[in-house]
């Protein structure tokens, strides 16, 4: 297998993954060889997930948590270093969006959610993360931030302030393990084509979803929004074993929003 993609025996632990990105980055690891513990608070849809990788062949363990616990975020990194012995890999997907609302009706209830979900499960899922990495010589996070990460984001704005402190504990986490070997990234998608879009969870919910992703098409030099794959293809870059002095960046993915 190329060695830029060759991810036999990497043991990897990704949240949010019964859906949208974190769904299909397992199966792309699974196919490269890796053995992948998904969890999601979702246990049904996970279930299927986990069925469906193995029924491919890749060895996967499903374990429904909600990143907001801390028990739970430790709780999946133990059943990584029980089934397999060592955690390689980690992937802090899991997130939540909100409606449409100004800033002048923002509420503290949106923003507690919004902390609890998008910034506290990152934060609890690399403590324990990397407390298992530092035992095995170091590895590989990736956190998914977003476009909203990195600069305004008109009427989700707890959503935005939630995604620049996934920057910042992306950040902070790169420097204080960069030096145990653990490479720590954040991945900056624009609207993508994934349920979290299609209006099930909140990003378009407030108008009809045709004419948010119109309006979002729109806004991009590329003239659409991106597709799943297009985003799990930089989450695979960032993680690669051959990608080892790429340390504390975030990356929009964007067809070239940022660029404006
Ligand atoms: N789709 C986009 O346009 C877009 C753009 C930028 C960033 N993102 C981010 O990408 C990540 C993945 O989103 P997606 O687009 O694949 O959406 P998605 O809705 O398809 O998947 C999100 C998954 O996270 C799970 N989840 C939600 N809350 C959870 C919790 N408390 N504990 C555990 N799991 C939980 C959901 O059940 C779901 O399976 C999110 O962090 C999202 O904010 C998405």
């Amino acid at each position: 297998m190329d060695p830029l993609l060759d991810f036999t025996d990497k043991v990897a632990v990704i949240t949010g993954a019964a859906s949208g990105f974190g769904k299909l980055l397992a199966r792309e690891l699974g196919v490269r060889g890796a053995r992948v513990v998904i969890g999601d608070i979702n246990a049904a849809e996970l279930d299927k997930v986990a069925a469906d990788l193995e029924a491919q062949g890749i060895s996967a363990a499903a374990r429904c948590c909600d990143v907001s616990s801390e028990e739970d975020c430790r709780a999946l990194v133990d059943t990584a270093v029980q089934l397999y012995g060592r955690l390689d890999l980690a992937i802090n997907n899991a997130g939540i969006a909100h409606g449409f609302v100004p800033i002048h009706e923002l509420t503290g209830e949106l923003l507690d959610q919004q902390i609890n979900v998008n910034v506290k499960g990152v934060m609890y899922g690399m403590k324990y993360q990397i407390a298992a990495m530092k035992n095995n010589g170091g590895g590989a996070i990736v956190n998914t931030s977003s476009m909203a990460g990195l600069g305004a984001a008109p009427k989700i704005g707890a959503y935005a302030a939630a995604k620049h402190a996934v920057i910042g504990l992306t950040r902070t986490a790169a420097v204080e393990y960069g030096r145990k070997n653990i490479r720590v990234n954040a991945v900056c998608p624009y609207y993508t084509l994934t349920p979290m879009l299609e209006g099930n969870n909140g990003l378009a919910s407030d108008e009809s979803a045709a004419q948010t992703l119109a309006m979002m098409a729109a806004g991009s030099p590329m003239k659409r929004v991106g597709q799943p794959e297009e985003i799990v293809a930089v989450m695979m870059m960032l993680l690669s074993p051959a990608n080892t002095y790429m340390n504390g960046q975030a990356i929009a993915v964007d067809g070239g929003v940022s660029a404006f």
